[in-house]
């Protein structure tokens, strides 16, 4: 049987000992899948998602593996070495704007670095050739050495994604990465999302608002309502009583929205 990549079982977050934000959910990831995570805003998204690295510590109880090792018990060492191969991607870029999209995609490394050699961004010959390539690959190859606060959107978020992945990540989490872009740039990430998936056999776990772009773009779609998943499924079987449930409202009332 295959295994999976990521495993949550029975995962909780409480904010301020009031606010369920997550309530028990359980999900598995395997290798080569697109997932989608869409809902309401507030329905818990992001918290799931910064809950599977620790950005967010989940509840007591929360169980969280990830390439076979158990996360919520992890020390300071064992979770920088987690982190390292789990890659984010997020809506406002992360990028550091007064430098180059070479310099950014090469922060990925970090985490390979001890501190010193970091900060004085003393990257290897062969990492400098592979941020290149990535850059490349993402048809960032006239672009390398433009700061990044002279790119466009969709070429910043072509950035934030060679940054991820040369973290050689095992999972890539992005939160809501096309929610800043036209809609001509939002299908070419996600098709650089659909293509990572695919040909290096990364996951994705993907929050998004629109659910048109989950439909096309998933091999799996889940929804959530108030911290709970409440539809788990390929994009086919997304009928419009599922939407009407994940969002708690009517299609009619969804469009006019
Ligand atoms: N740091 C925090 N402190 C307290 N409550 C929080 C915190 N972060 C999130 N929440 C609450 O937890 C719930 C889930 O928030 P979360 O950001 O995960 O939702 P989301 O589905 O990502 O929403 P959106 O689509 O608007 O991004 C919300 O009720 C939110 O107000
Ligand atoms: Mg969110």
């Amino acid at each position: 049987m295959k295994k999976p990549v990521l495993e949550m079982n029975n995962v909780s977050k409480t904010y301020d000992g009031s606010t369920k934000a997550l309530q028990g959910l359980s999900l598995s990831v395997y290798r080569n899948e697109l997932i989608s995570i869409i809902g309401p805003s507030g329905a818990g998204k992001s918290t799931l998602l910064r809950c599977i690295n620790r950005m967010i510590e989940p509840d007591e109880g929360s169980r969280i593996r990830f390439d076979g090792n158990e996360i919520a018990t992890m020390n300071k060492r064992e979770l920088r070495e987690v982190r390292k191969h789990v890659g984010m991607v997020f809506q406002h870029y992360n990028l550091v704007y007064r430098l180059s999209a070479l310099e950014n995609t090469l922060h990925g490394r970090l985490g390979y670095y001890s501190t010193l050699k970091g900060a004085l961004s003393l990257f290897s010959d062969e990492d400098v050739k592979r941020a290149c390539e990535l850059l490349d690959s993402l048809g960032l190859e006239d672009r390398k050495l433009f700061k990044c606060g002279n790119l466009s959107g969709g070429q910043k978020q072509r950035v934030g994604i060679a940054r991820a992945l040369i973290q050689d990540p095992k999972l890539i989490l992005c939160d809501e990465p096309i929610a800043s872009l036209d809609p001509q740039s939002s299908k070419n990430i996600m098709e650089q999302l659909k293509r990572i998936t695919r040909d290096m056999g990364i996951p994705c776990l993907v929050n998004l608002h629109q659910v048109d772009v989950a439909l096309a773009y998933s091999d799996r779609i889940i929804g959530m309502n108030n911290g709970e998943i409440v539809f788990e499924g390929r994009p086919e079987q997304l009928t419009e009583a599922q939407i009407s449930k994940i969002y708690g409202a009517s299609i009619d009332e969804l469009i006019a929205s």
